[in-house]
C-alpha cells in the first residue's frame, strides 16, 4: 500500500474538478485491505473509495483519506447452473472486463459497453444501460467491512439492488469492494429493445448477431450521444430518471404529451429527466466553466476550471425549476462529496 499526503484528485474524477485530499492510499493487491485496516484505526480520519472518479463531485477538498483500489485481474472461474464465471479484481476497467468476457465467447455484458470506471464500483450504483442492469449477470462480491474490520460476501438478494441502487449505495463508506463474481448465461439471450439499438444493428437477423456486434453497436450509440471525458469533463448523468406513480405519469403526460416515458416494474413509470430538463432551457446553457452539455441535456459539463461548488449550484438551478414546471424532484445520480 502506497500513502500519498496532500494529493490533487483533479485527474482522478472525470469531472476535473479541482480538490485535494489529505491522502491518497493506493491499494496495490487485495491483501493491503488489511494493511489499511491497520492504518486507518490508529487515526480518526473520514474515508471514501474512489475508482475512476467517474461518478463523484467534489464540492471542496477532502479532509480525510481517499482509498484507491489499483489492483486488476479477470479469471475465468468455470461453469455451474447454465452460466460460466468471471471473477474480477475492483481495479479492473469495466469495460475491460466486458472486452475480456466477449473474447472468451461469453455473452450477456455486451450491452453495458463502454461504461467508465472500475468493477469495484459497478455493483454501488448497479450500473446500467441499454436495457442492461449489472444485476442481471450478478453473481457474488466480496468486500470488506471498514466499520468491523471483517470480510464479507454478498450474494444478489443480499446486494439489493435497484435502479441506479444497491445496499452499498445506501450505506456509504461502509464497504470497500474487492472482487465481483459474474455468472454469463451460456445460451445468449439478446436485448435489442431500447434506445435505438437494433436500428444500430440494422435489424441483423437473430443468426448474425453476436456479443462482439452487439458491443461494437453499443459504443457507436455511446459515442454519438455523450460527451467523452477525456474531452469535456463529466459524469454521465447528473440526475436519475426519476419513477413515480402511473397516476403521477399519466397527469404528466396530459399536460406534457411528448414526455417520454418508460415502464419501472408494478405501477410505476420512469420519466426522462433529460427531456424535462431540456424542455426548461437548460440543455447547452453555459454558466462561467459550468454548464449543460449541447450534446445531452442531463450531463453537466465541466468546460474547464469550473469547481464543483459552481457545478452544484447549476445542479440546484437545475432541480429547482424542473420541480417548479413539473412537480417532480430531481435526485442528483453522482455521489456528491462535502
Ligand atoms: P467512482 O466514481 O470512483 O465512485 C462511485 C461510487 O462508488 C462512490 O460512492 C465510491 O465511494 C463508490 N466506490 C467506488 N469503488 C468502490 C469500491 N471498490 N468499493 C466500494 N465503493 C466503491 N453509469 C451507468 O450506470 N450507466 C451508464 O451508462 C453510465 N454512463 C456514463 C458515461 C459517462 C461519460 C460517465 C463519465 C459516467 C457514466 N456512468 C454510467 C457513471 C459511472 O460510469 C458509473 O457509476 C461507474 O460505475 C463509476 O465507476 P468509478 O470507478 O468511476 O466509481
Ligand atoms: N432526451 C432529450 N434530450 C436530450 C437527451 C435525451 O429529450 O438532450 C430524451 C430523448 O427523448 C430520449 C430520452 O431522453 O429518448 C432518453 O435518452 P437516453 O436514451 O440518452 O437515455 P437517458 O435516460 O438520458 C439513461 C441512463 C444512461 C444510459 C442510457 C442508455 C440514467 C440516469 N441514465 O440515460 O446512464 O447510458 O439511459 O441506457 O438512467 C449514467 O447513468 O451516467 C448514464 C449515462
Amino acid at each position: 500500500m502506497q500513502i500519498l499526503e496532500n494529493v490533487s484528485l483533479k485527474r482522478c474524477n472525470t469531472f476535473a474538478v479541482e480538490a485535494r485530499a489529505r491522502y491518497l492510499a493506493v491499494l496495490e493487491s487485495a491483501a493491503d485491505a488489511g494493511a489499511l485496516t491497520d492504518w486507518l484505526a490508529g487515526r480518526d480520519l473520514p474515508w471514501l473509495v474512489l475508482g475512476e472518479g467517474s461518478n463523484v463531485l467534489f464540492r471542496r477538498d477532502f479532509p480525510g483519506v481517499i482509498i484507491h483500489p489499483a489492483f486488476t485481474g479477470v479469471e475465468r472461474l468455470g461453469e455451474q447452473a447454465g452460466a460460466v464465471h468471471f471473477r474480477a479484481a475492483a481495479g479492473e476497467r469495466w469495460h475491460d472486463l466486458v472486452m475480456a468476457t466477449i473474447a472468451q465467447g461469453a455473452a450477456g455484458l455486451e450491452n453495458l459497453s463502454l461504461i467508465p470506471g472500475t468493477v469495484g464500483a459497478a455493483p454501488v450504483q448497479n450500473i446500467g444501460a441499454y436495457g442492461v442492469e449489472l444485476q442481471s449477470c450478478f453473481h457474488e462480491l466480496t468486500a470488506l467491512d471498514l466499520r468491523e474490520g471483517e470480510l464479507r460476501r454478498f450474494d444478489r438478494e443480499a446486494a439489493a439492488f435497484g435502479y441506479r441502487d444497491s445496499h452499498f449505495k445506501r450505506h456509504p463508506d461502509r464497504y470497500l469492494i474487492l472482487d465481483v463474481t459474474l455468472a454469463l448465461p451460456l445460451e445468449p439471450v439478446w436485448r435489442l429493445d431500447y434506445g435505438g439499438l437494433r436500428d444500430a444493428l440494422a435489424n441483423a437477423p437473430e443468426t448474425q448477431l453476436s456479443a462482439a456486434r452487439i458491443s461494437d453497436a453499443v459504443c457507436r450509440i455511446r459515442r454519438s450521444k455523450l460527451p467523452d471525458p477525456a474531452r469535456l469533463g463529466n459524469a454521465g448523468s447528473f440526475f436519475k430518471n426519476p419513477v413515480v406513480s402511473r397516476a403521477q405519469a399519466e397527469a404528466l403526460r396530459s399536460r406534457f404529451p411528448e414526455l417520454p416515458l418508460f415502464p419501472a416494474g408494478e405501477g410505476a413509470v420512469k420519466l426522462s429527466a433529460a427531456w424535462m430538463i431540456e424542455r426548461c432551457g437548460w440543455k447547452g446553457y453555459r454558466r462561467g466553466a459550468a454548464g449543460v452539455s449541447p450534446q445531452h441535456a442531463l450531463v453537466l459539463v465541466n468546460h474547464g476550471g469550473a469547481s464543483g461548488e459552481a457545478i452544484w449550484r447549476l445542479a440546484r438551478d437545475i432541480q429547482a425549476s424542473v420541480a417548479d414546471t413539473f412537480g417532480v424532484e430531481l435526485s442528483p445520480e453522482p455521489r456528491i462529496v462535502g
